[in-house]
């Protein structure tokens, strides 16, 4: 259980979304990533904060780098870490969310990750366990460590988040990863603008604190950060853009469309990446402004905090 008396950023026993958390809350995540990050780079590659403690990878979608990133920041803090996959798993035999976590229960697990494709799915599995739980990514609703690896990149690049123009452009609709940023953007002061055709956003998405365009142009004059979303086609039942090609013509990411941003503006992309499709290779490799690596060397320092923490939080 959570002792109140900690002073982890993390209510309950997990992180199962950043809506609603504070930039007091979250500041503190990020100074711990920035530890784990500068140890990590030193050399320290094997802590043992989490030795003896076992930590679950559950993803019923599949993962490369969240997945993969998860299993490296558990190794890094010394815990045990199993996958369970998804094809192997008794939930292709009917098996209820609710008799996964009973039988997550009987494991005696410390921490669990969870990645599923519909909103909603990983709370409902962390009120039927007793061990911490992260979100790894539900449906179109949230992916909390994106949103914190975003912010720390930005704040290592920038000095700052609060104050900069954030512009997070192409499949708001379906994206955990756009919500999960609006959130955390607008906690931190950040001024958040989104960029999609009128058939790609969420109704009423202003409502969340943005400011939205449906031109790049428009949308990206002297912006301090472009982040670009993949088309999220395993999500869309039906043809949302006429095609690929004139989705790129439009809503692709292109030296010549960037040149109304700010000079020192940072491209970002959560991965994986679709080359031609929302963004040219032209600004996905230029060393200068594309900070996509960065993110993912990042990403493992941040689950490496957010591990720390709700391991501290919750006894486990
Ligand atoms: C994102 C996801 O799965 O939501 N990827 C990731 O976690 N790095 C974005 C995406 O799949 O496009």
């Amino acid at each position: 259980m959570l002792d109140p008396t900690t002073d982890s950023p993390f209510r309950g026993l997990g992180l199962l979304a950043i809506e609603g958390l504070t930039a007091a809350e979250l500041t503190p995540v990020l100074d711990l990533a920035d530890q784990y990050l500068e140890r990590t780079r030193a050399g320290e590659r094997k802590l043992t904060l989490l030795s003896g403690r076992t930590l679950v990878n559950l993803f019923f979608e599949t993962s490369t780098r969240t997945r993969t990133s998860f299993e490296l920041a558990g190794k890094r803090l010394g815990a045990d870490v199993i996958n369970m996959s998804v094809d192997a798993s008794s939930v292709k035999k009917g098996e209820t969310l609710i008799d996964t976590a009973a039988t997550l229960n009987a494991m005696h697990l410390d921490v669990l990750v969870v990645r599923h494709p519909d909103s909603g799915a990983v709370r409902l599995l962390a009120a039927k366990v007793n061990c911490a739980v992260i979100n790894g990514g539900d449906g179109s609703h949230e992916h909390p460590t994106q949103a914190l690896l975003d912010a720390q990149t930005i704040r290592r690049r920038k000095g700052r988040i609060a104050g900069l123009t954030v512009v997070i452009c192409g499949d708001i609709l379906h994206s955990r990863v756009a919500r999960s940023n609006i959130h955390l953007l607008n906690a931190m002061g950040a001024r958040v603008r989104v960029v999609a055709p009128p058939t790609l956003l969420p109704p009423e998405v202003e409502r969340l604190g943005v400011s939205v365009f449906h031109s790049m142009v428009a949308g990206l004059t002297d912006a301090d950060i472009v982040m670009m979303l993949r088309l999220q086609t395993e999500r869309m039942a039906g043809q949302f853009v006429p095609s690929v090609r004139e989705y790129f013509h439009f809503f692709g990411l292109t030296a010549d469309k960037l040149k109304v941003a700010r000079p020192d503006a940072l491209i970002m992309h959560p991965g994986p990446i679709n080359r031609g499709v929302e963004i040219d290779s032209e600004v996905a490799d230029d060393i200068n402004r594309s900070v996509i690596l960065d993110q993912v060397e990042l990403g493992v320092a941040v689950r490496m905090a957010c591990l720390d923490l709700l391991t501290r939080a919750s006894g486990h």
